[in-house]
């Protein structure tokens, strides 16, 4: 059995505080509304620097929590679906900032199940001794994203990075990810740019029944109550699948870190699945969804209060546009 070693981990969370207070001083909204519906009560925004400040500073906590030479790291990669650049990729750039001069790199988007996808490619590259040690960073900065007209959508996300060192262990590891791309339009953010390339005709309509007008093309667009549909079945059959997978049973897992998208998918999810509210981590609360940082961000805080336990069997579940899903369960 090839499983993960945790070895650092680390994040950081943008200063500026928006509460959902600041919300109703510009969009038809409540803290009553905001918090009944969705659980958040604050998100954090990262008002002057891009995307990939914050996960270089994930990054160099990692690194420092692993207490690793840089160089000793063989891949690095990076999840974002709110990069800075189309290219160079974010890892290029998380690269040159923390002196990791002798790694590979590459971006995964698998949107908010970013984080799981690039921890179930670190664990193949892991199991066939290509690499050694990788690091893992999500970023997000997904205010740059939302339309701040949109007051069902823009009171959801906020900004935040977490990373993770891994390197290879002997405990037990299961996976499974998936895709309903059938399902792409419940959740986008088309690519807005104007080539201007004298051999183009006019476009094509891309697909039907996306949501675009001029104003509201950039940003993200979502059918909320579809997703909502989509993610309490997926997190639950992928749960399902990688306890089957393990031959476990919902009492063997000690800790679920859920995709933070909805304290109502979250509650939900993990009543169908009968886990116990005490073994199930949130931090939707005080930093809305950011996406496919949710995960690393909650495993940093748990790290540093100490709840990680040598032999936990850790699930790590989540969804995303597209739409993907993925379940994790690691003993750690
Ligand atoms: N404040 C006040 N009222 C609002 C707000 C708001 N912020 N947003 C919507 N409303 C109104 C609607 O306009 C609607 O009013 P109407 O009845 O007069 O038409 C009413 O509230 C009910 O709206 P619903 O969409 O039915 O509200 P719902 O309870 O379904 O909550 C939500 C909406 C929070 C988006 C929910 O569907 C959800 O969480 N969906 C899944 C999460 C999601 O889509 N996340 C996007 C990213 S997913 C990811 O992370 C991968």
């Amino acid at each position: 059995m090839v499983g993960i070693d945790i070895i650092g981990t680390g994040s950081y969370i943008p200063e500026f505080i928006a509460d959902n207070e600041k919300f109703s001083n510009f969009l038809d909204t409540s803290d009553e509304w905001i918090t009944t519906r969705t659980g958040i009560k604050e998100r954090r925004i990262m008002t002057d620097k891009p995307n990939y400040y914050m996960g270089i500073k994930a990054a160099e906590k990692a690194i420092g929590d692993a207490k690793i030479d840089p160089k000793s790291i063989d891949l690095i990669l990076v999840s974002s679906c709110s990069p800075d650049f189309f290219y160079p990729s974010m890892s290029c750039l998380v690269q040159k900032a923390v002196g990791a001069d002798n790694a590979a790199c590459f971006d995964v988007n698998s949107a908010c199940t970013g984080f799981i996808s690039a921890l179930d490619i670190a664990q193949k590259y892991l199991l066939t001794n290509q690499y050694n040690t990788i690091l893992i960073v999500a970023t997000e900065r997904l205010s740059n994203h939302l339309d701040y007209t949109d007051r069902s959508m823009c009171i959801l996300f906020g900004d935040a990075a977490g990373a993770a060192v891994v390197k290879k262990s002997d405990k037990p590891y299961y996976s499974m990810l998936g895709a309903s791309g059938d399902e792409f339009k419940a959740l986008y953010c088309k690519v807005d740019y104007k080539a201007n390339c004298p051999f183009h005709e006019d476009e094509m309509p891309f697909y039907n029944g996306l949501f675009d007008t001029e104003s509201k093309k950039r940003y993200l667009q979502s059918d909320g109550h579809a997703v909502y549909k989509f993610a309490v079945n997926a997190m639950n059959n992928a749960v399902r699948k990688v306890m089957e997978m393990g031959g476990y049973t919902i009492d063997d897992i000690d800790l679920v870190i859920p995709h933070q998208a909805n304290l109502r998918i979250i509650a939900k999810a993990t009543d169908m699945l009968g886990i116990d509210n005490s073994k199930v981590y949130t931090n939707i609360q005080r930093f809305g969804n950011v996406s496919s940082a949710c995960i690393p961000v909650a495993l940093d805080e748990l790290k540093r209060e100490g709840r990680l336990r040598n032999g936990m069997k850790v699930c790590f579940v989540g969804f995303g546009a597209g739409l993907t899903y993925g379940a994790i369960i690691a003993e750690i």
